[in-house]
């Protein structure tokens, strides 16, 4: 049975639209799209008020290529019913036979195309191919040494960034709230022969602040925030207190349109001047999950360098 029914009744919101979406063990289809609405006033002023106007352009200048053509999720009903009778998902870990089934040890790539193919099957909240691609595209143009990840789940963008470090020396310190997330990530982090480069650690990104400075020995080169929206301003803000942002150092942040974190934008506005911040479009990552009148909306991932 292709269900989430083993999830405790400790899932988080999300992992309850994803159970209603599964009601057989039927691949669930989507459905077609309703004609897509104007953006509203605020997305409007939002996208049209930063400098650099998000366009293939500039993602390409990130090294984003086609991400539709690489990640290849196209499968058979029946492919999907084998799939589903063997791969039955309801815990994170449950993640990790797939993964050690399908990639070798000490690859990193491999590991994140099984990666994609289960959450091609199960949709959960992962950053998705094509945001990877723009975090691994800054990754290679930032050539950062000394990295900060809050939000890391079961390791996906974790993988993405510390496989993309140019310099051996570099080091991604992650916080994850939920234990449970944060032990499947180190699980996958070593399968994927990254250990020695990557920290997990758990707890809230914001009480972690001085863990982390210590651990990363001063200032980051390259932030990436990727968890509780609300919690970014305070959060960056808890880290520039701590002197973990200093001039140069680059914070991408996911999910800044959609669900949306307005007060962080406000702060890292370049109008407000201390960062210069582009934000660079790309659909919400959940984009799977089928459901009756399901739209993908309009998202994008915000990349701010600190000026002063
Ligand atoms: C969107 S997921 C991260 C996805 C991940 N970056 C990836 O690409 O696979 C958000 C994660 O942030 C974690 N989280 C939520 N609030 C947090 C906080 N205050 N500090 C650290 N992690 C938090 C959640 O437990 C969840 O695993």
């Amino acid at each position: 049975m292709a269900s989430l029914a083993r999830a405790g009744s400790d899932s988080r919101p999300l992992d309850r639209v994803l159970r209603h979406c599964y009601k057989s063990n039927e691949r669930p289809r989507r459905s077609p799209r309703r004609k897509k609405k104007s953006s509203s006033r605020r997305e409007d002023l939002l996208f049209t008020r930063r400098q650099a106007l998000f366009s293939l352009a500039t993602l390409s200048s990130f090294g984003v290529t086609d991400s539709k053509a690489r990640a290849s999720t196209s499968i058979s009903s029946n492919a999907a019913a084998e799939f589903y009778a063997k791969w039955r998902y309801a815990e994170p870990r449950d993640i990790l036979p797939f993964i050690r089934d399908r990639s070798e040890r000490g690859d990193p790539n491999g590991v994140l195309l099984a990666f994609d193919e289960f959450f091609s099957m199960y949709p959960t909240y992962h950053l998705g191919r094509e945001k990877a691609e723009i975090l691994t595209g800054i990754v290679r143009n930032t050539k950062p040494e000394r990295c900060v990840e809050i939000g890391t789940f079961l390791g996906y963008s974790a993988i993405h960034t510390a496989s993309n470090f140019v310099s051996p020396e570099a080091r991604l310190v992650c916080v994850e709230f939920e234990p449970r997330h944060a032990e499947v990530a180190r699980e996958c982090v070593e399968w994927a022969g990254l250990s020695s480069q990557v920290e997990v650690l758990v707890g809230e990104g914001g009480k972690r602040v001085m863990d982390v400075k210590a651990m990363v020995g001063g200032s980051a080169d390259l932030i990436f925030l990727d968890h509780c929206k609300p919690c970014y301003l305070p959060d960056l803000i808890a880290m520039e207190e701590a002197g973990l942002v200093a001039k140069g150092t680059v914070v991408v942040a996911d999910n800044v349109v959609y669900p949306g974190a307005p007060d962080y934008l406000r702060h890292v506005d370049t109008l407000a001047g201390a960062y210069k911040t582009e934000l660079l479009e790309a659909k919400f990552e959940y984009d799977q999950v089928w459901r009756e009148d399901w739209e993908t909306p309009k998202d994008a991932m915000s990349y701010s360098v600190r000026v002063l």
